[in-house]
């Protein structure tokens, strides 16, 4: 069996210039067929609500929805490195509401990393957290949980202000002690300059190739979304395939023909 991946092997990753792979994961045959294709690390995004849940964005996703799935993954990870996104309203508060928060999640699922959304408003968080064990993830760029102030995921950092903003995130996030950091929908040219300028690795989505790794929601890599982002080609069309499975399934059971006699 492969060694288990830890922070330290992706901080080394990045040292050596070598790429690794996130991807998300919900439960545990997800998890598994992840490992089974060598995934470094599996992210349960809070996507979760919008891609399994039904929701309309990630806001009403609770903790309690991210623990459940979170230890379902864990079930099925053998050597992955595996974060748990914290939901909306579990960490904004105060470094203390935080700080329960990552107990609860770190306890009850066994995972090995919290991520959180936010730049400089959520450096002292992130200092608190770090200064106390826990190894975060930051998310900066498009922060979903925001997206009833923004209005929209459109790509973020395109004017000059956002540019420099979002450059500050990362180099706050960093020196907060974060270890490693989300870009999500931002110009690739700011995910090279953050890449080439902050000692964390980045991971990218939407932010271009420069990015020290990638990370992919599960339903649009293997084509189970309707719609993809234009920045997340399916790469097999597994939703056509299922509706074709069970359609053929169906018509066997309405014509007598499953089970077979
Ligand atoms: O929730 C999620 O799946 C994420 C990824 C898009 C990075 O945060």
């Amino acid at each position: 069996m492969n060694k288990r991946i830890t922070a330290a092997t992706l901080a080394k990753a990045k040292a050596a210039n070598e790429k690794t792979v996130w991807l998300t994961a919900y439960d545990t045959s997800s998890a598994q067929l992840a490992e089974a294709a060598d995934v470094d690390v599996l992210l349960v995004g809070d996507s979760l609500g919008m891609v399994s849940l039904g929701f309309d964005s990630t806001i009403p996703v609770t903790l309690d929805h991210m623990i459940h799935h979170t230890a379902a993954v864990v079930r099925g990870r053998q050597t992955a490195w595996v974060v748990c996104d914290l939901p909306f309203g579990s960490y904004q508060q105060s470094p203390e509401q935080a700080f329960e928060t990552s107990v609860r999640v770190l306890q009850e699922t066994g995972c090995d990393a919290v991520k959180l959304e936010g730049g400089v408003p959520m450096a002292e968080t992130i200092r608190f957290l770090s200064d106390r064990g826990i190894a975060i993830v930051a998310h900066i760029g498009l922060t979903p949980q925001s997206v009833k102030k923004f209005g929209s995921y459109k790509t973020r950092g395109t004017n000059p202000d956002e540019y420099q903003a979002i450059l500050n995130d990362a180099k706050a996030i960093t020196e907060a002690g974060a270890v490693a950091v989300v870009l999500e929908c931002i110009p690739e040219k700011l995910a090279e300059a953050i890449t080439a300028t902050i000692a964390i690795p980045t991971v990218g989505i939407g932010a271009g190739a420069a990015c020290d790794s990638q990370v992919l929601v599960w339903h649009d890599l293997l084509g189970l979304s309707e719609k993809n982002p234009s920045f997340a080609p399916a790469y097999i069309h597994l939703r056509e395939q299922i509706i074709t499975a069970i359609s053929r399934w169906r018509d066997d059971v309405r014509l007598g023909k499953f089970p077979k006699t």
